[in-house]
């Protein structure tokens, strides 16, 4: 289930591609127009000030461009970027030791930042509040503490969600921002740009339906992109004319939705055994094989902005848009009253 083509998440091959995909600027960068424009005062104010950025955390669903703009804002800062991700960093002196690597005014780059035991966790606050590391020498009653100045530096932490992290982590980032699905005009210019770069021919139609099939999300969208640009070469003459595009996406199984598979089996589950909900998300997770996080974070997002499901106190319910997705209606208080 997780090689899905319209998965969120970042499959094997996706790497070294969206490597020459990704734009280097704020300028080249499309969509997320008001998180672009906070951004360009705060890293300009910052360069004016020869400062160091202020810390930043960038949340959202997958694939909409958090490691991309981490880069981004590396890029027009002038300066490296060193990466990481919260499940590898192991032991408190990993991250200590790549803290005190840091030169002034670098961007440590710490993706799925929710995901740090709490033992490590601790070392950032001091170092993101103080610039300074504490460490403990010793143990017992002869430990003490050792204060390890550290160079200005700007931690860019990512996560799926905001409310994932623990208070005193969220509170340490002095610029928050959260990242939207695109809007269809957004992911066309995208593709039409990806499409440049890769030096394949697309019809701008051809470009509004990979869009409409990409789910607001960049990543599925160059995904999309390969695909259909080797069903091109191979059953067409190389160009991708809407009617080559169409053909490629329904030999791919990809709706005119952007839904897949497991979105069906999803809405389909919710509507066929448990009466359209709601239902919680760990019964749901247990009916369809799937892990509650997962749920939470790749395939829900987007079937909640594209009003297909809704997200209640009292669980997940499929909407009357679900229902007719499947040819189906609603159970609406015309059959209640019975
Ligand atoms: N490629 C992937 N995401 C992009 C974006 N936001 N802007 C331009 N190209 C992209």
């Amino acid at each position: 289930m997780n090689d899905r083509l319209v998965a969120a998440g970042r499959l094997d091959d996706d790497a070294q591609y969206e490597q020459g995909l990704r734009p280097r600027s704020l300028d080249d960068y499309i969509g997320q127009d008001r998180l672009r424009a906070n951004l360009e005062v705060s890293i300009a104010a910052a360069r004016g000030r020869r400062e160091a950025l202020d810390h930043v955390l960038l949340y959202g669903p997958p694939g909409l461009g958090k490691t991309t703009l981490a880069y981004v804002i590396g890029n027009e800062m002038g300066v490296p970027v060193r990466a990481t991700a919260g499940p590898v960093i192991e032991k408190p002196g990993d991250l200590a030791a790549m803290l005190t690597n840091l030169q002034e005014h670098e961007v440590l780059f710490i993706d799925e930042i929710h995901r740090m035991s709490p033992s490590i966790e601790e070392i950032l606050y001091p170092a993101m509040e103080d610039y300074e590391l504490d460490i403990v020498i010793g143990q017992g009653p002869s430990a003490r503490s050792v204060k390890v100045p550290l160079q200005r530096f700007t931690l860019i932490g990512a996560t799926t969600r905001a409310g994932l992290l623990t208070a005193p982590l969220r509170a340490r980032f002095g610029i928050v921002h959260r990242l939207d699905f695109y809007t269809e005009g957004d992911i066309t210019e995208i593709v039409t740009r990806s499409a440049r770069i890769l030096d394949v021919p697309v019809d701008a139609g051809a470009a509004s339906e990979l869009a409409r099939r990409s789910r607001g999300t960049p990543r599925i969208a160059n995904r999309l992109l390969r695909r259909v640009r080797d069903f091109a070469q191979v059953r067409a003459d190389g160009r991708i004319s809407l009617e080559v595009a169409r053909a490629a996406l329904e030999m791919l199984e990809v709706d005119e939705r952007g839904f897949d598979e497991v979105d069906r089996t999803l809405l389909r589950t919710i509507i066929e055994k448990f009466g359209g909900g709601p239902v919680g998300v760990n019964s749901l997770a247990a009916a369809i094989h799937e892990e509650r996080d997962a749920i939470e974070d790749m395939y829900e997002p987007f079937l909640i902005q594209a009003g297909f499901l809704d997200r209640t106190p009292r669980g997940r319910v499929a909407t009357a848009r679900a229902y007719e997705y499947f040819g189906l209606t609603a159970p609406g208080r015309d059959t209640k009253l019975w």
